[in-house]
């Protein structure tokens, strides 16, 4: 075959492709906020950061919030990472905002930066959401690979693909006249049609060009990643008072810059963290991460004239010291 028909015959195929696609996308997205009204590269950036960790429905009423306190860069930059915090919680993966707060601060007045080379090298920036921000916000012809994404390419090829190839795919199936629509559409049928568990290949647009489609198990690609979680048993300490419960800036990576209840993993920690307090188990709470699930036991102590107690509303907390604090309230039976 000459080398000119080979290349029609593809394009033709892909073309076909893409157009199912995006008449797919253009009847029944859903009417995100970005996607019926009109939003700047900033607030686009807001909601994937926001959306790559957080589910669609929690997450919406964060973006919201944040848009509105941050309506640019700069507006965040000029106020404190704790106050981004106290915007976050309840929201988790603490280091998106803290990154977020970094980027921000970077900027140091500027506008976001309008190529995917130059979104990438910002703090928190990766290749997903340079990719998202570059192809929506800037009309640049990126392919952006999410779970969603991922999850679609494998099924099409009923291949188990490493991440490298998938790019690849991902980035040969783009459409370039509407990369960002393209891109959002990728992700849609991931999270509307090409579900995990249920893909519902009868209503899908790319029925005819997918091989798991045609099997009868579409649900066995991609291989599961598998998230093996650590078993952590924790202790966790209220002391209260008159004027609110001990909390403290927690440090590390997790819960870096939120504040805390004292906590300790582990045996040693644990006497440490109980010696010269007199001290009673009020209960235990179950609290999941991605990688580990914690059991804390929970004591409770009377505060001494020298600790600094504080209101629970004043300070950004995570949700896990929200539940610490609310089996709290509950043993004492009153708010704070
Ligand atoms: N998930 C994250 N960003 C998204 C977007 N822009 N559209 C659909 N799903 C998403
Ligand atoms: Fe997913 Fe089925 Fe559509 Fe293939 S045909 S992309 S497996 S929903």
């Amino acid at each position: 075959m000459a080398p000119s028909v080979a290349i029609a015959i593809t394009l033709h195929t892909c073309r076909l492709n893409m157009r199912g696609l995006l008449d797919w996308f253009d009847e029944n997205a859903r009417p995100l906020p970005w996607r019926i009204q009109k939003v700047t590269p900033w607030e686009s950036l807001l909601a994937e950061i926001i959306l790559q960790q957080t589910r669609m429905e929690t997450g919406l009423p964060y973006w919201e919030r944040i848009r509105s306190a941050y309506p640019n860069p700069a507006a965040l930059a000029n106020d404190t990472e704790e106050n981004l915090l106290r915007l976050w919680q309840g929201c988790g993966y603490y280091a998106r905002a803290r990154n977020l707060y970094k980027l921000a601060t970077t900027l140091d007045g500027a506008e976001l930066p309008t190529s995917y080379d130059a979104l990438l090298e910002l703090p928190g920036i990766g290749p997903y959401t340079a990719a998202a921000i570059a192809s929506m916000a800037f009309g640049e012809s990126v392919a952006c690979v999410d779970g969603n994404v991922r999850r679609v390419i494998s099924r099409l090829r009923a291949e188990h693909l490493a991440d490298a190839e998938i790019q690849h795919e991902a980035t040969a199936l783009l459409n370039h006249q509407r990369p960002g629509d393209w891109n959002q559409a990728m992700m849609e049928i991931g999270s509307l049609v090409c579900t995990p568990r249920n893909p519902d290949c009868d209503n899908c647009p790319l029925e005819s060009k997918c091989l798991a489609g045609k099997s009868s198990n579409p649900e066995e690609w991609p291989l599961r990643r598998s998230t093996k979680q650590t078993h952590i048993n924790a202790t966790a300490l209220v002391i209260s008072g008159e004027h609110g419960v001990l909390l403290k800036a927690r440090q590390g990576r997790t819960l870096g810059g939120l504040w805390g209840v004292p906590y300790a993993e582990g045996v040693a920690e644990t006497a440490n963290l109980l010696q010269g307090r007199k001290t009673k188990k009020i209960g235990k709470i179950r609290h999941d991460f991605t990688h580990k699930r914690l059991e804390i036991t929970v004591y409770t102590s009377e505060a001494r004239v020298d600790d600094i107690l504080h209101h629970p509303d004043s300070v950004p907390l995570a949700t896990l010291d929200r539940k610490v604090l609310n089996l709290h309230k509950g043993h004492l039976g009153e708010q704070y």
